[in-house]
C-alpha cells in the first residue's frame, strides 16, 4: 500500500466528524463537484457538459472570460477546506485546459480527497498537473481505437493510456483508474474493458450515459441521442457482468447495490446529493441545483459556509429525499446508499481494495 499514513489518518477522521453529523441529524455538505471549465479539446457526441449539442449554450453561458480566474479559484478552494470539505471531485469540460491546474490541485493537496476525472489527451504532457490528485480517472470507452470513434477524435486512445503510464511511473502516489461510458457503441465491450483494466492493473468504473430529464441544459432537458442510448436490457446484461466480476474481487468501482439498482433499472432512491454535495459548481463561480437545474447562488459573491445556509440552498436540500431522477451514476448513488444504508461492508471492501491498494 503506498497510502501516506498523516492523510489516512487525516480522512478517518474527517469521516468519523461527518458520521458524527450524520447520526446527530446535522447532514452537512463535505463534497464539492466542480467544473473548472467547460471548455474542452474533444466533442464527445454522448457528453451533457460539453458536447456537440451543448457548445453553443457553453459559448454564451460560461465564455473563458467569465471563468473564475487562478486568485478567485484559490480563494473558493480555502474556504471549502476551512468550511471543513472532505472530498473534490475535480472536472470539466477537461480540466487539463487550464494552465494553472496543477496550482489548483495543490491548494486542496493533504487537506481534501482530490478526484479528478480527464480525458487524458493532454496527460502525458502535463502530468506534473495531477501530481496532487489522490484518485485520477481517465476516461476510456473502448480498449482499442474504438475509443477515438467515439470521442470523436484520433489519437485519443493512445495518449490516454501514455499520460495513464507517465503519472504512474513519475507520481505513484496518485491513484490512477479508468472509467468507462456505456453506450449503444460500446456496450457489447463491457467484458473486453474488465479485462483490459485488469491488464492494466487499474481499478474501473461503469457509467450508462444519464437520461432525458437527469441533467439539463439552460432551460433544456439534455438528452443522449437515440443512436448513442443503449437498450435497457443491453444496459442490464452489461451491468451483470459487471456486478459479477465485481463480486469476484475484481477492482470495479461501484457499490453492489448500483449495479443492481442499474439491472432493474429501478426509477428512484431518496436521494441525498443535494444535501451532501456542493455542486455542480460551474467556472463562473455559480452554484446549480442538481434538482432543477436552477442556480442558488455564487461562489464568488457569497462565501461557502454562508451559501450552504442559504434558504435556496436548504429549499434544494428538502428536494433530495423525494426527488425522481434516481441518477445512474455510481458517485451519485453510492453517496445515498451509504445514507441510506443500503451499502454494505462488502461494498466498503470494494472501496478500499479499487481505491487504496496500488494501482
Ligand atoms: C463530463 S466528463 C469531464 C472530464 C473529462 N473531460 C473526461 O472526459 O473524462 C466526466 C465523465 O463523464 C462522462 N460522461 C459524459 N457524458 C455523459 C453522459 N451523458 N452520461 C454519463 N456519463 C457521461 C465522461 O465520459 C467522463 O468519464
Ligand atoms: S472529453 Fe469529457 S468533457 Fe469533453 S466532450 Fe468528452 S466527455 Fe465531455
Amino acid at each position: 500500500m503506498r497510502l501516506d499514513p498523516r492523510f489516512a489518518l487525516r480522512v478517518a477522521l474527517g469521516t468519523l466528524s461527518v458520521a458524527a453529523d450524520f447520526v446527530r441529524g446535522r447532514p452537512r455538505p463535505f463534497v464539492v463537484n466542480h467544473l473548472v471549465t467547460v471548455r474542452c479539446n474533444l466533442a464527445c457526441p454522448f457528453c451533457y457538459v460539453s458536447g456537440p449539442e451543448q457548445a453553443e449554450f457553453n459559448r454564451a453561458h460560461y465564455p473563458r472570460s467569465a471563468e473564475m480566474d487562478t486568485a478567485q479559484m484559490l480563494a473558493f478552494y480555502r474556504q471549502l477546506v476551512a468550511a471543513d470539505f472532505k472530498i473534490a471531485i475535480v472536472l470539466g469540460g477537461e480540466p487539463l485546459l487550464r494552465a494553472d491546474f496543477g496550482e489548483l490541485l495543490q491548494a486542496l493537496a493533504g487537506r481534501l480527497y482530490v478526484t479528478v476525472f480527464t480525458n487524458g489527451f493532454l496527460l502525458e504532457d502535463r502530468a506534473e498537473a495531477v501530481k496532487d490528485a489522490t484518485n485520477l480517472f481517465v476516461s476510456l470507452d473502448a480498449p482499442d481505437e474504438q475509443h477515438d470513434e467515439l470521442r470523436a477524435t484520433r489519437g485519443t486512445f493512445k495518449r490516454a493510456l501514455a499520460g495513464l503510464e507517465r503519472v504512474r511511473r513519475q507520481y505513484p502516489k496518485v491513484k490512477p483508474a479508468v472509467n468507462m461510458t456505456v453506450t449503444a457503441k460500446n456496450v457489447h465491450r463491457v467484458r473486453e474493458m474488465l479485462a483490459f483494466a485488469r491488464e492494466l492493473g487499474v481499478p474501473i468504473g461503469f457509467q450508462p450515459p444519464s437520461y432525458e430529464g437527469q441533467f439539463t441544459v439552460g432551460d433544456r432537458p439534455f438528452a443522449t441521442s437515440a443512436t448513442m442510448t443503449p437498450q435497457a436490457q443491453a444496459v442490464a446484461d452489461a451491468f451483470r457482468l459487471i456486478r459479477d466480476a465485481a463480486d469476484r474481487g475484481e477492482r470495479v468501482i461501484g457499490s453492489r447495490e448500483f449495479f443492481t439498482h442499474v439491472i432493474e433499472n429501478r426509477p428512484t432512491y431518496p436521494c441525498h446529493y443535494p444535501s451532501s454535495v456542493l455542486g455542480p459548481v460551474f467556472p463562473n463561480g455559480d452554484v446549480v441545483a442538481c434538482t432543477s437545474s436552477r442556480v442558488i447562488g455564487n461562489v464568488r459573491r457569497t462565501p461557502v459556509a454562508a451559501l450552504v445556509q442559504s434558504r435556496a440552498w436548504l429549499d434544494n436540500c428538502a428536494l433530495g429525499p423525494a426527488c425522481a431522477k434516481g441518477c445512474r451514476d455510481w458517485g451519485i448513488h453510492d453517496l445515498s446508499a451509504v445514507r441510506n444504508r443500503r451499502f454494505g461492508l462488502g461494498d466498503a471492501r470494494r472501496y478500499a481494495k479499487a481505491f487504496v491498494t496500488a494501482g
